[in-house]
């Protein structure tokens, strides 16, 4: 019969049903999108990573995070999108600047100067035509020290492994194990109180992604599944706290750095494609 998910073939939903009646968690069908829902992410995507291009291009020293989202909110608007994060929630501004012990969802501002020595993530995200892409990258400025470049380095070689792991017929577990392997094979830690999330209707969807877990547990991966992973790497403890002034910068309790990076991916035939490159 043709209902809403009749672009989900018969082969997939034997495959659901497989693994769901071997035990497994397996994914809603509204978590698989169409082609022509992943064509207008992956055009979000290449806006999305049009601006975290303009940001390194631009990225310096002695700059402020407020500058860094004006050259997003203008990038971003001069190609007819918008900027998910304004007022979603509340959130002021059109991106998230985090420095040092700040894990994620930073506030730009005036005052806030980027100094060497330090990294900073910038997590942009973007609307286009109506479908959400979201990624985001660290930036070194200067000379950091090796220990803090190392940090840097493990969060993005951990994004690249947890991509790695997101084909189908594959869990979510398999993706937070790679991760949570290298981070603490490093003597790094995970932070667990945020996750990767389906994307692309909506800026948050289900399902959660975990950037810890246990080989072949967790949900089933299937072609069309559309979500990001973002796994956020701290020097010292796990542990994080949300600063109650604004209520939105998300800090390590040891106030030692944390780096993250990110991408929106869809699982494919093949295996997966990045849609935020
Ligand atoms: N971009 C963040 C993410 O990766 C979400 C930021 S929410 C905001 O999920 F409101 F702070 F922008
Ligand atoms: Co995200």
């Amino acid at each position: 019969m043709d209902n809403k998910y009749s672009h989900v073939s018969k082969e997939i939903l034997e495959k659901i049903e497989y693994y769901r009646n071997k035990g497994h968690k397996v994914p809603k069908l509204s978590m698989i999108k169409t082609p022509e829902q992943i064509e207008g992410i992956r055009q979000s995507g290449v806006i999305n990573t049009g601006v975290l291009d303009a940001v390194a291009q631009n990225i310096k020293a002695g700059m402020s995070t407020e500058e860094i989202d004006k050259i997003v909110y203008e990038y971003t608007r001069d190609h007819g999108a918008i900027p998910a994060p304004l007022h979603y929630g509340g959130f002021p501004k059109s991106v998230c600047t985090s420095i040092n012990e700040v894990v994620c969802h930073g506030i730009p501002n005036e005052y806030e100067i980027l100094e060497e020595g330090d990294i900073i993530n910038v997590d942009v995200s973007t609307i286009y035509n109506g479908y959400y892409s979201d990624a985001s990258r660290m930036f070194v400025i200067g000379n950091v020290k090796p220990r803090v470049q190392k940090l840097v380095d493990v969060a993005r070689e951990a994004l690249r492994l947890g991509v790695e792991q997101a084909y189908p017929y594959s869990f979510l577990g398999n993706i937070g194990y790679v991760i949570q392997q290298l981070a603490e094979k490093n003597k790094f830690s995970v932070v667990r109180d945020f996750c990767g999330h389906g994307v692309g209707l909506e800026f948050h969807e289900d399902p959660e992604v975990e950037h810890v877990g246990r080989r072949n547990r967790g949900m089933l991966l299937v072609p069309g599944m559309v979500f990001t992973i973002e796994p956020m790497i701290n020097m010292g403890v796990p542990d994080v706290f949300v600063d109650e002034e604004d209520g939105w910068t998300v800090v390590t309790e040891d106030e030692k750095p944390s780096a993250q990076w990110e991408h929106t991916i869809v699982i494919t035939e093949a295996g997966n494609e990045i849609l935020t490159y």
